[in-house]
């Protein structure tokens, strides 16, 4: 019997707030994510790519008193803008979560059972300064300006019985996976960052509150619900119906948690101490991006700044945003965004660079397509310019800013070759050399820039007549006699503002 070895690869987002619309951060954590999902399916692999809402907790509650509405009816509406916008962006998810799904709430129930068996969940009282805003607790030492560390905003002491989980339990062999595990947080000084709050002591955490309404009940007690990020988290294994194994042996672990800088803690290190606890395997690697600000200053919905990513796509293009989210800064660090940013990279890169390729060779190819004694073929001298394992390692490394360079060097390095070989006057086997390497460049950059620009390779390869396969991402023996059809310009020069 042949058996065929297929990986999986699971990965993942945050699920998000419902009671903010989604905004350019959301979009850039949601494309990376898909970048990735799409690399990986390209190449054969079994991907699972999830993404979903976070429903619970009191700023909902508050956000859907303040909409005159009951707090299902609200998540229900709110939750189609963002399925609305990773839709306009083409993100390409298998599956949506929602922390308000019947299977979610079972599933938590379950997990915290798992942490009760183990001895891990303790009744006591809590006292502690609680921001609403993040739904965080803070300790003298963390708070800034006696103010929350996250979003400056005021926070609040809180004193009720709570259950904790004994995160302090765990702090060795947290710190003894991390030494273990050199790549599982990405980029790395966000591992130090984390290991020097960790080396001032780890301590427990309650997992409950009892003035909440709307958030999951505590198995162990009635009186209370479950901490909003605690549900949250647990989203990762609900979405593969654990505790049912079918799907979740399918999966599990994570081959990649895409998360930005502000939720590393709940993602790095409470995270692995309730896997740990539950005794599930960590996840194989966690991402952690920077952010997104305008006029350096962050996007908020109170400061009203935020980028509508949905405004960003219909003026411009789902394929333009998603470009330039990832050329225009690596991910770990943070980046300024402006419009003007934005059309600079339009009309020096996309224009000038990919669409001139485009228009210059098909144009040339179709012109000769008809002739009768020219046929498309040569030896493969752009073949050098091309290194497909130095772009699958980046990306593979999680390095999405550097594969796009390196995919971006190549069709810079095929525009110079029409330039050097000066295409246009060559004519005979000299000219269908060079339009074989030229069509087979075109060919190859729809392949590599499909995870990036879904539409827009998508068009090329409609233009040449072929289709987007990675096995076919080669120079190879390809006819393209009387098959081309060149389409417009790719992308419009947008004049500066
Ligand atoms: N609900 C939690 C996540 C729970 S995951 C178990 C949450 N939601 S969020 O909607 O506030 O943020 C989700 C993601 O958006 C985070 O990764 C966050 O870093 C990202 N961004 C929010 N604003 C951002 C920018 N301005 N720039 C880049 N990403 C940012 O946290």
């Amino acid at each position: 019997m042949l058996v065929i070895w297929i990986s999986k690869f699971y990965i993942t987002t945050p699920i998000y707030y419902v009671n903010d619309k989604p905004h350019l951060g959301h979009a850039n954590t949601n494309i990376i994510a898909d970048i990735l999902a799409r690399w990986h399916r390209l190449k054969g692999d079994n991907v699972f790519f999830l993404t979903g809402s976070d429903e619970h907790g009191e700023k909902i509650e508050r956000a859907a008193s303040k909409a005159g509405k009951t707090t299902k009816e609200f998540v229900d509406e709110e939750v189609n803008k963002f399925k609305i916008a990773w839709k306009k962006l083409n993100i390409s998810y298998d599956y949506f979560i929602r922390t308000s799904d019947a299977n979610h709430e079972f599933a938590v129930k379950e997990f915290i059972k798992k942490l009760n068996e183990n001895n891990d969940i303790y009744k006591s009282k809590y006292r502690g300064w609680y921001c609403i805003y993040d739904e965080s607790f803070w300790t003298d030492l963390e708070l800034k300006n006696s103010k929350c560390p996250e979003c400056g905003r005021e926070v609040e002491i809180l004193e009720e019985d709570a259950y904790f989980f004994k995160l302090s339990k765990y702090q060795d062999r947290l710190l003894d996976f991390y030494n273990q595990k050199k790549d599982f947080i990405i980029p790395e000084y966000r591992a130090r960052e984390m290991i020097n709050r960790i080396d001032k002591g780890l301590k427990d955490i309650s997992i409950t509150r009892s003035a909440i309404k709307w958030a999951i009940q505590f198995p162990l007690d009635s009186n209370q619900y479950i901490y909003v990020w605690i549900d949250a988290l647990v989203n990762y294994i609900s979405a593969l119906n654990w505790p049912e194994k079918e799907k979740f042996d399918l999966f599990w672990p994570p081959d990649v948690q895409v998360i930005g800088k502000d939720i590393n803690w709940f993602h790095s290190v409470i995270w692995p101490c309730l896997l740990f606890s539950a005794k599930i395997e960590l996840p194989r690697k966690i991402l952690v991006h920077g952010w997104w600000t305008v006029n350096n200053e962050k996007m908020s919905k109170s400061k009203g700044n935020a980028i509508d990513p949905i405004e960003i796509t219909d003026k411009y293009s789902a394929d333009i945003l998603r470009y330039f989210l990832i050329r225009e800064k690596p991910l770990d660090e943070d980046g300024d965004f402006s419009e003007e940013k934005l059309i600079s990279r339009i009309n020096g890169e996309l224009v000038s660079d990919l669409g001139n390729l485009i228009y210059r060779v098909l144009s040339l190819a179709e012109k000769i397509q008809s002739a009768e004694n020219i046929k498309f073929e040569g030896i493969p001298e752009l073949n050098d310019k091309l290194d497909i394992n130095k772009i699958d390692n980046a990306i593979e490394n999680l390095n999405l800013n550097l594969g796009l360079s390196i995919i971006w060097q190549f069709i810079r390095d095929s525009n110079k070759y029409i330039n050097e070989k000066k295409v246009w006057e060559l004519e005979g086997k000299d000219l269908s050399n060079a339009l074989y390497n030229l069509l087979e460049s075109c060919r190859i950059i729809s392949i590599l820039i499909y995870p990036f620009m879904p539409e827009t390779a998508d068009k090329i390869a409609q233009q040449l007549n072929t289709k987007i396969d990675f096995n076919e991402c080669r120079f190879s023996e390809k006819q393209f006699m009387g098959k081309i059809k060149k389409g417009d310009y790719l992308f419009k020069k947008i004049d500066k503002k």
